[in-house]
């Protein structure tokens, strides 16, 4: 692995505690004007301070960023339907390469759909990004989308997570699940989870404890952070969680809800 790769991605997992707080504010690239995500540059400039990268699109990464930031970009470059659409899964790549790196970009994100109907096309996706951003030395973070029909199981989970490190991906997104650690053991390339669908504050903080105790690099979360009725509270604790390891009880005290 070339420097530029390793440092891009000691911008994301930080080399402090081997783990990363990533903020995911990139839902209205298939679900529109998200709850919590309406007004993207005044909650994306809230949370920014306690968020060790930022996961989002290209159209809000311009529009809502302020571009004298300093904070690391890992950007969505897959996409091509809605909530509302035919198939989640019919996804292309959105950005290219040479944007990405106007954008000065730390990683790209794309999403796969193992099981799906258009499974090929998405994985296919996938090594063609990870060629052209190997030549540039641009990490890939590949995002495992489950279809609806999908169990997210640890069997499900760890074949998915799989064959994306197999192909190349330098970084994998997946969900937590019952025999957490068994997806991270059987994937060679660091794991962080996403947060889903808003649940309580305390399930959150323990989805989160659950997931680095059992060998996540962290969370890519969004939804359980920005629905809060506290954001800011809720980022601080589940950073706490990640890099000082506090226990979920505690984080959860910290939101004095
Ligand atoms: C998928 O829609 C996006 O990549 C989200 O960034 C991802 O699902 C993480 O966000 P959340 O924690 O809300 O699931």
């Amino acid at each position: 692995m070339d420097w530029g790769m390793k440092n891009r991605i000691s911008r994301i997992i930080k080399p402090e505690t081997g783990r990363a707080v990533m903020l995911a504010v990139d839902h209205g690239y298939f679900l529109g004007p998200t709850t919590g995500l309406e007004e993207p540059r005044k909650i994306i400039a809230e949370l920014l301070p306690y968020a060790d990268s930022l996961m989002l699109t290209r159209g809000i990464l311009r529009t809502s960023v302020d571009p004298k930031s300093s904070i690391p970009i890992v950007l969505r470059v897959s996409g091509g339907n809605s909530i509302i659409g035919d198939d989640l899964s019919n996804e292309a790549i959105t950005v290219s390469v040479k944007d990405a790196i106007r954008l000065n970009v730390s990683a790209v994100a794309l999403s796969i759909y193992v099981g799906g109907k258009y499974e090929h096309q998405t994985l296919k996706n996938l090594a063609t990004l990870i060629s052209e951003c190997e030549e540039y030395g641009i990490p890939v973070l590949a995002v495992t989308a489950v279809g609806k029909d999908m169990a997210r199981d640890a069997k499900y989970l760890s074949l998915s997570c799989r064959i994306a490190a197999e192909l190349g991906a330098h970084m994998v997104k997946t969900y937590y699940c019952e025999d957490f650690q068994k997806v991270v053991k059987s994937c060679p390339v660091p794991v962080v989870i996403a947060g889903g669908k808003k649940i309580p504050e305390k399930e959150a903080l323990e989805l989160a404890y659950n997931a680095v105790r059992e060998g996540a690099a962290g969370v890519d979360m969004g939804r359980n952070i920005f629905q809060s009725p506290n954001p800011v509270a809720m980022i601080k604790a589940v950073r706490s969680i990640v890099h000082e390891n506090v226990r979920p009880e505690k984080a959860y005290k910290s939101l004095k809800l």
